[in-house]
């Protein structure tokens, strides 16, 4: 009786078969509309973190994509980045969207603790939600690696991620990118791309006392560990003013244009994780925002790219070396003996076009020697950008003598011969490319600078409060 009365229930909500294939297949649209738009935000993602270069700095390890472990030098030590898979326990598969929001746009880790603006976070900040969770669906959609957090090596007090509270207070703006609505859409994207996502002004941009960006001074050259981040506002001299838009297109999508500059170290790195991945127009309307910014001026007399062979090569190792002294003749036989196969003696480059030109090229002709000492002790590691070529490492072969003997020989005969170096610069800068030895020199500095940070960030404080009381009626 009471089975009979189940049956009865049964047939009578059983819907018919074409209503079951009806509703399955309204299931199967629904599923598929919801997956639909969820690729798409990955696609998006993807292009988000390779614009914000998120790919490069946290892969030391390209068999282990985001899991962190890359270094980033600062003033005051190493900082590593952590890992960034969905992993539970060492990557961000906890972080809720809001939680990630926050780390990337204010610098607070999940469990509270403040970032090292190590991680480009002042730039972020204005990234919209909407990019910064498009990065997070592509984030989450990569295999999860388990990878623990590195240790960062920094000397006390700058372990202590609560005194980066002083910092952001003085440094972090928060409030969304504000698009300036008289400008043109490319140049918008351009400065989206630029400030925000590309976040070149961590480089590019000089730190003030706070060892925040100076924005007063926005591109005007900054550092990136040792290497120098050139001027990049529409300055003529001191800029890439001079530069014409097709230049600054191709230097951007491969980082190589002969006859004026070749991308290494980071901005090496930068071509190679980011900027070739980019779609020509991105790259256009960054260059269309580059062209804008307000000139700066610098160190340099003459453009960095102007300089063509300086003393003449024909007397490279005969009067040269009486007028400079000894250095000149040994760094003649060093160029001739290691470099000249492929930079030609005369400095023209290869025939083949495969080694650059070391007249008209911004490395030997800046105010300053440090891009080409780091090119000689690191090489240039040009990857896999499209028909360029890597150069190899000297550091292991030269001692800090021979190598300031041999930059002061590229800039003197190549470039700008007012850019000089001594063995005591080569031996701090070589300590710059290796961890530990770079902390060692760096903290005596480092902790004479901290008292006049944490000072200056009170007085920035200080000066916001008397500020804002000030403002309120
Ligand atoms: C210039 C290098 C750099 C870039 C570019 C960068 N990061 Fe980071 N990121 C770091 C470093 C370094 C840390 C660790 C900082 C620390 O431990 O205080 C970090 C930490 C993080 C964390 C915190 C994870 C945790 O729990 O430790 C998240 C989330 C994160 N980054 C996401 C991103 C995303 C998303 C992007 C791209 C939009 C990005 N990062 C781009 C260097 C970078
Ligand atoms: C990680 C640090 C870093 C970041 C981020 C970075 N750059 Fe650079 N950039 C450098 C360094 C270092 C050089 C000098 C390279 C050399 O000497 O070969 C350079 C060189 C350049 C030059 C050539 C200047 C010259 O006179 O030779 C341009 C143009 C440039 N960068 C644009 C950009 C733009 C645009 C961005 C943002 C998308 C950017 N950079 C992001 C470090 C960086
Ligand atoms: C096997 C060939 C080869 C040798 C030997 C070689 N180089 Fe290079 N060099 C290259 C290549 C390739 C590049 C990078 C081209 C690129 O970035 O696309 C380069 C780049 C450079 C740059 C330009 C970096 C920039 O940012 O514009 C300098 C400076 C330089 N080399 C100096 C030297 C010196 C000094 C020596 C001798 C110690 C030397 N090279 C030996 C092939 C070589």
């Amino acid at each position: 009786m009471r089975r009979s009365r189940r049956a009865l229930w049964l047939a009578a909500v059983a819907p018919a078969p074409a209503v079951i294939s009806r509703s399955i297949a309204a299931l199967l649209a629904s599923l598929a509309l919801c997956t639909q738009p969820r690729a798409d935000e990955i696609r998006k993602g993807e292009y988000l973190a390779r614009a914000a270069d998120c790919i490069g700095c946290h892969t030391s390890n390209p068999s282990r994509p985001f899991a962190g472990g890359y270094r980033v030098p600062t003033p005051f030590g190493d900082v590593y980045s952590t890992n960034i898979t969905p992993d539970l326990d060492t990557g961000i598969g906890r972080y809720s969207a809001d939680e990630f929001v926050r780390a990337v746009q204010k610098g607070v880790r999940r469990d509270g603790a403040n970032l090292y603006p190590a991680m480009p976070y002042d730039s972020f900040a204005a990234m919209s939600r909407e990019d910064v969770l498009a990065i997070r669906a592509y984030l989450l959609a990569q295999p999860p690696i388990f990878q623990p957090r590195p240790a960062n090596i920094l000397p006390f007090p700058f372990n202590q991620r609560w005194t980066l509270v002083l910092w952001k207070l003085a440094n972090l703006h928060s409030g969304g990118f504000a698009p300036d609505r008289s400008r043109t859409a490319a140049w918008t994207r351009g400065a989206y791309l630029v400030e925000v996502l590309g976040h070149c002004g961590a480089c590019h941009t000089p730190r003030n006392a706070t060892f925040g960006m100076d924005e007063n001074r926005a591109f005007a050259g900054g550092n990136a560990g040792i290497w120098r981040a050139f001027n990049i506002t529409s300055d003529k001299i001191a800029g890439v003013g001079g530069w014409s838009d097709e230049e600054l297109f191709r230097f951007l999508k491969t980082g190589a244009v002969p006859g004026k500059a070749y991308a290494s170290g980071p901005m090496a790195e930068t071509v190679m994780n980011s900027l070739q991945h980019l779609s020509d127009d991105d790259i256009h309307a960054m260059a269309a925002y580059l062209r804008d910014v307000p000139a700066q001026s610098g160190d340099e007399k003459q453009p960095r790219f102007s300089w063509g062979n300086t003393l003449g090569v024909a007397d490279s190792a005969g009067s040269n070396g009486a007028a400079q002294g000894s250095g000149a003749a040994a760094g003649g036989d060093l160029y001739r003996s290691l470099c000249s196969g492929c930079h030609g003696t005369n400095g023209g480059g290869s025939a083949d076009g495969s080694a650059p030109s070391l007249t008209h090229n911004t490395s030997p002709g800046a105010a300053m020697p440090d891009n080409v000492v780091m090119t000689i002790l690191e090489g240039v590691k040009a990857g896999d950008v499209a028909g360029r070529k890597s150069m190899a490492a000297f550091g292991g072969w030269l001692d800090d003598g021979q190598v300031a003997i041999l930059a002061n020989y590229v800039t003197a005969h190549f470039g700008n011969p007012d850019a000089r170096v001594t063995a005591a610069d080569v031996r701090l800068m070589r300590a710059g490319t290796s961890t530990g030895r770079t902390v060692m020199i760096l903290a005596g500095q480092a902790l004479a600078a901290c008292g006049a940070v944490l000072l200056l960030a009170l007085l920035t404080l200080l000066a916001k409060r008397l500020r804002s009381a000030h403002v309120r009626p």
